[in-house]
C-alpha cells in the first residue's frame, strides 16, 4: 500500500515499512506543505505518516475520507481534527510515553537554565562582557527545596516532578482534573487549586494538552496571581500562554523569569524581544529531540501505520 511521509525518513524506519511491501512517498523540501499541497500528495495514499504540524482538519479529511490510517509522529495532537476523523471512521494514531523523559528533561534544562541566567551569561560572553568581577552581577536564585507547580501532571509532568524532586528536593504541587495517584505515592506531590498553583509554585511548568479549556490560560490575571520570584516554564504548547501577557509580567516583574520551548507562533521571529531578556530561555521545539526518542517516535508510528494498513485497532490511538 502506498504510504505519503511528510519529511524524510532514517533508512531503518524506511526499511520497517519497505520491508513489509508498502511504497513510501517522502516530502524532502525543507519547508511545511501548504494544506493544498498536503492534499495533492495523498492523492493516491492509503496512509499518512505526519511529522511536523501538518493540519488534518475537516478541509483535509473531506478531501482524503478514505485514507485507512493517520500516524502522526508526535504525542500531540492538536493539529487534528479527531472528532472529525471519528465520525469519517479514519484511525489517528500518535505516540505517547517514548518522549516523557527527553521532554521533561528539556523542561528541567529551561528551569536551571533560567534560575541561572545561563542563556543571558553565555550572551554576554558573546557582547565581549566578560570582564570586571562584580560579586554581585547577574545572580541566579537556588532551586533547592523550592516548590515546583505542575499544570497538568501526566507522563511528561510526572518525569519533571521525580527529577525536581531527587535533583532538588523540590515539593511538588499539581493542578489536573482527577488526582495523579502514583504522583502522590512515589513523590507526595499534591493536589491544589489552580488559584493555589499561582499562588504557591516557585517554579510552575506547564504539561497540558492545548484545548479549549487551556489555551490562553496563562494570562495577565494568571500571571499576577504568581510570586514575584517565580519561574515560569512551558514545554506543552505555547497557545497555552499568552505571549504579550507573559512579556509584560516580565517587564514589571511580577514573576522572576520564564523558560519557553514552545511560542505560539512557531517558529518566533528571531526579533521577539522575549529573546534578549535576561531572565529567559527559549528553545526552538526541541523537547523530544533525542536521536534515542525521535528514532522511539518514528517505530510508534510505523507500528501504526501497519495495524491502521491492516484493518487493526491501532496500538496507540487517539480517537475515543
Ligand atoms: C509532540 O510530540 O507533541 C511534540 O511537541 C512535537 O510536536
Amino acid at each position: 500500500m502506498n504510504i505519503f511521509v511528510t519529511r524524510a525518513l532514517p533508512e531503518t524506519i524506511r526499511k520497517s515499512l519497505t520491508d513489509r511491501g508498502h511504497t513510501l512517498s517522502e516530502w524532502t523540501e525543507k519547508r511545511d506543505l501548504s494544506a493544498s499541497e498536503l492534499i495533492h500528495n495523498t492523492r493516491d495514499s492509503d496512509a499518512l505518516f505526519s511529522i511536523g504540524k501538518n493540519q488534518i482538519d475537516k478541509h483535509f479529511l473531506a478531501a482524503r475520507p478514505n485514507l485507512r490510517v493517520i500516524a502522526l509522529c508526535s504525542v500531540g495532537y492538536d493539529n487534528v481534527d479527531v472528532a472529525e476523523a471519528t465520525r469519517l471512521g479514519v484511525p489517528i494514531g500518535n505516540t505517547p510515553g517514548v518522549l516523557s523523559k527527553a521532554t521533561a528533561d528539556t523542561a528541567f534544562l529551561l528551569m536551571q537554565n533560567v534560575a541561572r541566567k545561563a542563556f543571558h551569561n553565555h550572551k554576554e560572553i558573546l557582547r565581549g562582557h566578560w570582564g570586571f568581577f562584580d560579586p554581585m552581577a547577574d545572580l541566579g536564585i537556588e532551586l533547592q527545596g523550592k516548590t515546583l507547580g505542575i499544570y497538568g501532571l501526566g507522563r511528561i509532568g510526572f518525569e519533571l516532578a521525580r527529577s525536581c524532586r531527587y535533583a532538588f528536593d523540590m515539593p511538588v504541587i499539581y493542578h489536573n482534573r482527577g488526582h495523579n495517584e502514583a504522583a502522590e505515592q512515589e513523590l507526595g506531590a499534591r493536589r491544589v487549586s489552580f488559584e493555589e498553583l499561582l499562588g504557591q509554585s516557585d517554579v510552575l511548568s506547564v504539561h497540558a494538552n492545548l484545548s479549549k479549556e487551556t489555551a490562553g490560560i496563562f494570562n495577565r490575571a494568571a500571571f499576577s496571581k504568581m510570586k514575584a520570584s517565580a519561574i515560569f516554564i512551558n514545554t506543552a504548547r505555547g497557545a497555552i500562554h499568552n505571549e504579550a501577557d507573559l512579556r509584560q509580567a516580565l517587564e514589571e516583574g511580577q514573576i522572576w523569569g520564564a523558560g519557553l520551548d514552545v511560542t505560539h507562533p512557531e517558529p518566533m521571529a528571531p526579533d521577539n524581544p522575549l529573546l534578549e531578556m535576561p531572565n529567559v530561555a527559549i528553545l526552538p521545539h526541541i523537547g523530544s529531540a533525542t536521536i534515542e526518542t525521535r528514532i522511539k517516535m518514528m517505530q510508534l508510528t510505523v507500528e501504526n501505520l501497519l495495524a491502521g494498513l491492516a484493518g487493526q485497532q491501532l496500538p496507540y490511538c487517539v480517537n475515543p
